[in-house]
């Protein structure tokens, strides 16, 4: 069954909120918790080792019981029921979501075309777990009898981006293996992992889910042509491991079927790397982390499909986050992780998030009048603040922000972690209460300036504040706890697409420059040039001169 199509604008609740909004917004987030002492509490949910805080927003209770009319308008718990239940809610590829029967509870029956898919997926498992043991055991080892060193994902987008974040994030708990990405077309990035390989030692994976991908294929192409300049055509079997839905074009490319993971259309790439996809995190940390990082999206997953929108974690963010888009006019979100080890989390999220939502067509095929997809961008804190915070707090944009941390530390140094955490709070206080020219004057008078000087100095150091964060503050950075993370921003992107009355789950908005970088790719290596418009005519010519 498809998803009910609903134009939010057209909901009685969407003339509400407007009105709220006119209402509201000249409203002090810092005198609503002047006037309301339980507001921390009240705008706070806490869940497994998560504590999300969302009383630094632009929110009344008003606002939120608002929101959650909407949610219920647009019928947003049959959405989620269908999404969970299998039904093909990607319509315009004819396909169901099912991201998560990756990690569904082996006694969990999940059905598509009348098979239930989780016993699929725990036979892969399976294959993972076998096969990623012996890499990291040492009993599959390469062409001359040596144990793997070096593993290389060679994969874009959803193949790539998901891995190496995770990757990334869970390099506390990694073992020896060295893991590297190779996804860009530019040249320079597969030959500079190159240098520094040993063909003996480095075991290749190769992921995309169609297959197809140029980047993806040329990059593959380039490695296996430099393997068989030390190795033999029968070695690759050894080196060489695939992921992908289209089983014959791996096995054109020459890859064992031993080493072949399947992947099901019923999975976007952006949503991937619970599946086989997400290999090389299983190679980096052993199965058994990557098995917990799945249990703990499944909990997300458990919390999203079963609890109270009031009280729902990726509900509430993503009514937060439309109610700044929609209303605010908010254009970009920030998410901001202090933690160094997620340092690839704001990129993941860009694909996860403009890539599904980035779309200005309903689900009846008509032009939307409103606001969907928010631009997303980030970067870890300390190093944000000394970066561009500037703009966020005494720029002109509202810019809503999602700080992200955690009570304990990996490391253990209590000085650095107290430090990082003290800027961390720091920061959406600040943004929220800013600073009056009263309080500017007051500083500036108790260091001695003259009236003169603090008249001239003083518009600018005054911080407007009133500027809306969420703090998720975790117990600790676990396998367990990144899969919950991960989910809950996936079910964020779903609750604003249901809302935006889009469909979140393809991405047609890719092809067209695909399809003209094969034009022009042949432009480039033929002797003519097809017609184009005078600027790209121009610049294909200098560029062949
Ligand atoms: O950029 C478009 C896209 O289709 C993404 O959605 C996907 O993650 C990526 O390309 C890679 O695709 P594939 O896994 O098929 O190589």
């Amino acid at each position: 069954m498809s998803l009910q199509s609903t134009n939010p604008t057209e909901t009685p609740i969407w003339e509400k909120l407007t009105q709220h909004y006119t209402n509201s917004q000249a409203e002090k987030v810092k005198d609503l918790f002047a006037s309301d002492p339980s507001r921390a509490e009240k705008f706070t949910l806490k869940w497994n080792d998560f504590l999300v805080d969302f009383s630094k927003n632009r929110i009344t209770e008003e606002t939120m019981e608002l929101l959650l009319q909407l949610a219920e308008e647009v019928n947003l718990a049959e959405a989620i029921k269908k999404q969970f239940d299998g039904d093909l809610i990607n319509q315009t590829e004819g396909r169901a979501v099912l991201h998560t029967a990756l990690r569904a509870k082996k006694s969990d029956t999940i059905l598509v075309d009348g098979k239930n898919v989780v016993e699929e997926v725990y036979q892969v498992k399976e294959h993972i777990k076998a096969f990623t043991d012996n890499v990291i055991s040492g009993t599959a080892t390469g062409y001359t009898g040596k144990a793997f060193t070096d593993v290389v994902n060679i994969g874009i987008g959803g193949s790539d981006l998901g891995p190496a974040m995770v990757v990334e994030a869970l390099k506390f708990y990694k073992n020896h293996l060295k893991l590297h990405f190779v996804s860009n077309v530019d040249g320079d990035h597969v030959n500079e992992v190159l240098k520094d390989l040993d063909p003996e030692t480095t075991l290749f994976v190769v992921v995309s889910k169609t297959f197809t991908t140029q980047e993806t294929l040329s990059n593959a192409t380039t490695i296996k042509k430099w393997f068989l300049k030390h190795g033999r055509q029968e070695d690759i079997a050894k080196h060489f491991a695939a992921v992908s839905t289209n089983t014959e074009a791996i096995a054109e490319f020459g890859i064992a079927a031993e080493n072949v993971f399947p992947m099901w259309d019923w999975v976007g790439g952006r949503f991937s790397l619970w599946s086989a996809v997400g290999l090389s995190i299983a190679l980096a940390v052993g199965f058994d982390h990557f098995d917990e990082l799945l249990s703990g999206a499944n909990e997300m997953d458990e919390h999203f499909k079963n609890t109270d929108f009031k009280d729902n974690i990726p509900v509430v963010l993503a009514l937060l986050s439309v109610w700044y888009n929609n209303f605010y006019g908010a254009e970009t979100e920030a998410i901001i992780p202090y933690a160094q080890y997620l340092s690839r989390f704001s990129a993941y999220l860009q694909q996860g998030i403009m890539e599904s939502n980035g779309k200005s067509v309903d689900r009846n095929g008509k032009r939307v009048g409103y606001e969907t997809g928010t631009i997303i961008w980030g970067e870890p804190g300390t190093n944000s603040q000394h970066a561009f915070f500037q703009l966020i707090h005494q720029g002109t944009k509202i810019i809503p922000v999602d700080f992200i941390g955690y009570k304990k530390s990996l490391h253990g140094d209590v000085d650095h972690h107290n430090k990082l955490m003290a800027n961390f709070f720091a920061q959406t206080e600040a943004l929220m209460n800013g600073k009056t020219e009263e309080q500017v004057r007051e500083e500036l008078e108790s260091k001695g300036m003259s009236e003169n000087e603090m008249e001239k100095l003083s518009p600018f150091k005054v911080f407007e504040g009133n500027k809306p964060t969420n703090t998720i503050l975790i117990d600790q950075l676990t396998p367990k706890s990144l899969g919950s993370l991960i989910a809950l921003y996936e079910h964020k992107i779903f609750v604003q697409g249901v809302i935006w009355n889009i469909f979140s789950y393809d991405q047609w908005g890719v092809e067209l420059g695909k399809q003209l970088a094969g034009t022009i790719l042949k432009d480039i290596q033929g002797s003519e040039i097809a017609d184009h418009d005078g600027s790209t005519l121009q610049l294909l010519r200098y560029f062949k001169s």
